[in-house]
């Protein structure tokens, strides 16, 4: 074990750092240019991405109010694609592109090429434009963690078509609400998804969904598992015959930098997901060189991602990142637990895996199924090992560095957002000594900056806390709210003028480095799953039972935050056990399992100010059973209903 200091600061080892992309010293100096003069910095490293035109402009971007227009390389063309798959065919055609594990360790893993992912992207590409879908059209894409997932995304970008991944959690309604948001053409899935050695039956979801469309959707399907579905006749097409018809030649479309190459959506404080938009050109860039240097990838390397295609991290971190760095990605389909927890530590040792990323969640669910499930496997393989998704607690951070890491490989704990594209802050392997749960410090070209909440003023030197943003743009930022250009200057430029802001809480200790202490507003983190509270509140309400209904987080072991909601029912309506339950399996249905709620606290009152806002501040204190910290509750129009709530809290534990 490499000796840790008494501050509890973790250096990497010196062979490490002799090998390292980045290292101190050059962090030093790549980040003052990076910041000093990020024209010449993104110029040189937007080279990264091969370009059919390249780019004379740099970067284009306001963040003054009633003005936010954010563009790199605007001049440029490109197909991320190409990017990903053929400009590596010459060098590495034979190189294993993606490793396929599948959920049953008892199912053969696949290796496929880039040759192979090169003629399989390419005879999607051509189904798709079989099937209508063009340059700008929208493809939905509800998949379980299969090769086919990489190929849709794959095969959209290289026609030119917009993705949206919906993680295949979420229940038919908000499939179909997403579907409906972005006019999708074609929904791509598969007849069932195979997890935990459960199948969740994604093709008879798509079907629901799209009952309530009056468009005709197309829908394409993989066989999967080849159980039965049922099939609506001229819309629905099987992946496999299609593909027999086509050929795998399909030139790639070429792009503009900002068109965009996917809409993700996501949830916020307010209202329903909102559809983040990245761009092509700023986004890959940025995808690449944080994939590189973050997790010290080498040629060579086996990288694995544990994440999902349906959030962020998978479109950056498993397909995009990677592939465009001609690396070797892992892909897995199950669940860490399956068939028992050891299962992380089978893959890694199976497929000798260098680089592996996880969530916390994950890491805390582990942990408590003891060591002798990591110990049993051979490790030492592993470089690199990084989290992301929500803060690491420091018993998790010293579990996966003393268990998994054995003491001796770099944790990278990355900070970043569905809006930002890639990481903004995260500790340098080779770079930066870490401290268990801080983000440490910025990524080339990003400027945090620490305001003071209310009053937005900047607080500068070390050892301060506030809310964080971020004061000029960087190639990964999002550039629009799908067909919504002003909530995203509403959401993300109006709190704090001048700035992009980022829902998140931060302090910068006395070295300079950076802590992030997590959302600031109505965003909670469920196992890693980012959720709005008025999301789960809408959707509580929606049932016939419930007259109001307010929902918060509260600390859970494993998950991070719960789900805490209070309810008030109807008039003449009685609370039960069995009400409880048809609460949770409603929210189930209108959102998915990942919303499903952890507590519900009947309420007869909720604590409202005299103008009738609901206080969730004092929510939030009960739920986390402080309430020592309740403050002022003066303002209340019925202060009673506080203590009421307090006595009727429902046990955590
Ligand atoms: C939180 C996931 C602490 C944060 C990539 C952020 C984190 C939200 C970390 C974005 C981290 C993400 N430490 N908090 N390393 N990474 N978060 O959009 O609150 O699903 O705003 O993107 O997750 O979640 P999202």
């Amino acid at each position: 074990m490499t000796d840790k200091t008494q501050s509890g600061i973790f250096p990497a080892s010196a062979e490490f750092v002799a090998n390292a992309h980045v290292t101190a010293e050059s962090y030093a100096s790549m980040y003052a240019d990076s910041v000093k003069d990020p024209d010449a910095f993104w110029a040189e490293h937007g080279k990264r991405v091969d370009w059919i035109k390249p780019f004379t402009k740099v970067q284009n971007a306001s963040f003054a109010p009633g003005n936010i227009d954010i563009r790199w390389f605007e001049d440029g063309t490109l197909n991320v694609a190409a990017n990903c798959i053929d400009r590596h065919l010459e060098t590495r055609g034979e190189q294993t592109a993606i490793i396929w594990e599948p959920d049953s360790p008892e199912e053969q893993a696949l290796h496929i090429t880039y040759r192979e992912l090169h003629e399989q992207v390419g005879k999607m590409a051509n189904v798709f434009k079989g099937l209508g879908v063009g340059k700008g059209d929208r493809v939905v894409i509800y998949m379980p963690m299969i090769p086919e997932a990489a190929y849709a995304m794959l095969a959209c970008a290289r026609i030119g078509a917009i993705h949206s991944i919906v993680f295949a959690g979420f229940s038919p309604d908000a499939l179909g609400a997403r579907v409906n948001g972005c006019d999708a053409k074609l929904v791509i899935t598969a007849d069932h998804a195979p997890r935990g050695g459960r199948a969740t039956k994604l093709k008879d979801n798509v079907n629901q969904a799209l009952l309530h469309e009056t468009r005709d959707v197309k829908c394409l399907v993989v066989k999967r598992t080849g159980d039965q579905i049922a099939w609506r006749a001229g819309v629905d097409f099987w992946w496999h015959e299609e593909a027999a018809k086509v050929s795998a030649d399909c030139p790639p479309e070429e792009m503009n930098a900002e068109d965009p190459l996917f809409i993700l959506y996501t949830s916020g404080s307010t209202g329903q997901p909102k559809g983040v938009v990245h761009s092509s050109g700023g986004y890959l860039v940025y995808a690449a060189m944080t994939h590189e240097i973050t997790f010290d990838y080498h040629d060579g390397d086996v990288y694995w991602c544990t994440a999902d295609v349906g959030w962020v991290t998978g479109h950056s971190y498993i397909v995009y990142g990677p592939l465009a760095n001609g690396a070797t990605t892992l892909m897995f389909e199950g669940v860490p637990t399956y068939p028992d927890a050891s299962r992380f530590w089978q893959v890694c040792e199976k497929h000798k895996v260098n680089q592996f990323y996880t969530a916390p969640t994950a890491l805390r669910a582990l942990m408590g199924q003891g060591k002798e499930f990591v110990e049993r496997c051979d490790l030492s393989s592993l470089k690199v090992l990084g989290t992301v998704g929500e803060p690491i607690n420091p018993e998790a951070w010293n579990w996966y560095n003393d268990v998994v890491g054995k003491g001796e490989r770099p944790i990278v704990d990355t900070w970043w957002q569905t809006e930002t594209g890639g990481h903004l802050m995260t500790p340098l392997p080779g770079a930066h000594a870490t401290k268990p749960g801080a983000a440490m410090k910025p990524f080339f070209g990003i400027e945090p900056v620490v305001l003071e909440p209310t009053s937005g003023a900047v607080l500068e030197g070390n050892g301060v806390e506030g809310v964080l943003c971020i004061s000029s743009s960087w190639p990964g930022q999002m550039r629009t709210v799908w067909e919504d250009h002003e909530r995203f200057e509403k959401t993300y430029f109006s709190d704090y003028k001048g700035y992009y802001f980022t829902g998140d809480g931060c302090r910068r200790d006395e070295d300079g480095d950076y802590w992030i202490t997590g959302r600031v507003d109505d965003v909670i983190n469920v196992s890693g799953h980012r959720m709005g509270t008025a999301e789960v509140e809408s959707a509580l309400v929606a049932h016939a039972k419930v007259a109001e209904a307010a929902v918060v987080g509260y600390p859970h072991n494993i998950k991070g935050q719960g789900i805490y909601c209070y309810v008030t029912l109807m008039n003449g309506e009685e609370p039960s056990e069995a009400l409880r339950k048809e609460l949770r399996d409603f929210v189930r249905q209108e959102i998915g399992p990942i919303a499903s709620p952890d507590l519900i606290q009947w309420a007869p009152g909720l604590p409202k100010t005299r103008s009738g806002k609901i206080m969730r501040r004092i929510l939030r204190k009960i739920a986390e059973d402080d309430y020592g910290a309740l403050g002022d509750i003066s303002t209340l129009a019925d202060p009673t209903v506080v203590e009421e709530l307090i006595d009727n809290r429902m046990n955590k534990d």
